[in-house]
């Protein structure tokens, strides 16, 4: 079965074709990062009417690449939620009538489920339960993958994203957005004890997590350096910063891990190619023989691949849109 995807929920627009939910005939990525940059984060207006100038030539890319013509593509896959609402909906719009011209069935498709999905594709062996531990610029959450489609929040952020927070901490330092990447680079070689900064616990629920109190912490530090003059050295900074973010993921996905029993445990969305993050979980899982599966980098950021993936199985499962089909800013991932 040939899908083809569709997602733009924040500021790429993607389309790929996928076969079976697990082989990748093509994989496209229009990214705007360059037009939020010089406003420092994504301006939503500005996302919506950039995806509605690209999708359609990408999507002709996309299924191109996969070496197909439209006949051969036997669903319409894409993101309907969560997302910039304006964002989302060009997606919807664009899947709904290109299912419409071609006469073929439109899969709606949870944008954290299909992070999870980016699993599928990097280790072919891979099939649920597991415990994924879900970090993005939008979403923090330990999940219970009990099926490919049905999924419960065994924990999340009462906060920010963990995502969000590298971002916010960066753009401060002035080294870049999206900042994840930039701060993850700056941390090879530093301290990551030079700087004491704090790990939240949410009391009476182990395995809920926040980052607004490291994030605070940590532009209450670099403001208060700059004030007094004294130099911050940004690769010990960004190393405690990266310890202090894997020190409130890592025992809390241990532990939900633990809980479940399933002896596996996955990592999607962009954070999840923070070097630092997998190599701690490579750590406890070797300490607590779980097995572990980390999505290639290519797959750990927003991408349509992942959503044809999930669409595969959210179709097997019966999931399927009309043309009411809407779009949500948010939605709970157990609900699909
Ligand atoms: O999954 P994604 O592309 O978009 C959402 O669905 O939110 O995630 C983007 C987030 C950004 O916050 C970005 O800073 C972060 O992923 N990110 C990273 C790294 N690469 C991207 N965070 C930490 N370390 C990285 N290497």
């Amino acid at each position: 079965m040939n899908i083809l995807a569709i997602e733009s929920s924040c500021d790429d627009t993607a389309a790929a074709v996928v076969r079976n939910g697990r082989t990748v005939l093509s994989n496209c990525v229009s990214s705007q990062i360059e037009m939020h940059t010089i406003y420092g984060g994504v301006v939503p207006e500005i996302a919506s009417r950039k995806h509605v100038e690209v999708i359609s030539a990408l999507t002709e890319q996309a299924v191109a690449d996969a070496g197909l013509t439209k006949m051969e593509l036997d669903a319409i896959a894409v993101t309907y939620a969560p997302g910039l609402i304006g964002a989302v909906l060009v997606g919807v719009n664009f899947a709904k009538g290109a299912a419409l011209a071609l006469d073929r069935p439109l899969i709606p498709v949870h944008h954290v489920r299909g992070h999870i999905a980016a699993n599928y594709i990097t280790h072919p062996d891979l099939e649920p339960p597991f415990v994924c531990l879900c970090v993005s610029g939008g979403t923090t959450a330990i999940v219970d993958v009990q099926s490919y489609t049905e999924m419960s929040i065994l924990g999340s952020t009462r906060d920010d994203a963990a995502g969000e927070c590298f971002d916010k901490v960066a753009r401060v330092l002035g080294i870049g957005y999206p900042g994840g990447g930039p701060m993850d680079k700056l941390a090879q070689g530093g301290d990551d004890q030079k700087y004491v900064l704090p790990v939240a616990h949410v009391s009476g629920a182990e395995l809920d997590l926040s980052f607004s109190g490291l994030k605070t912490a940590s532009l209450n530090l670099i403001h208060n350096a700059q004030q007094k003059g004294e130099p911050l050295n940004l690769p010990d900074f960004a190393a405690s910063f990266g310890r202090a973010v894997s020190d409130c993921l890592i025992p809390r996905v241990m532990s939900a891990a633990q809980r479940a029993g399933y002896g596996k445990i996955a990592v999607a969305g962009g954070v999840a190619a923070n070097s630092r993050i997998r190599a701690d979980l490579q750590s406890a899982c070797g300490r607590s023989g779980d097995q572990l599966f980390l999505p290639e980098l290519k797959y750990c950021g927003d991408n349509a691949a992942m959503i044809g993936c999930q669409g595969f199985y959210e179709f097997q499962a019966g999931r399927t849109a009309g043309w009411d089909l809407n779009a949500y800013a948010t939605r709970d991932i157990s609900l699909g």
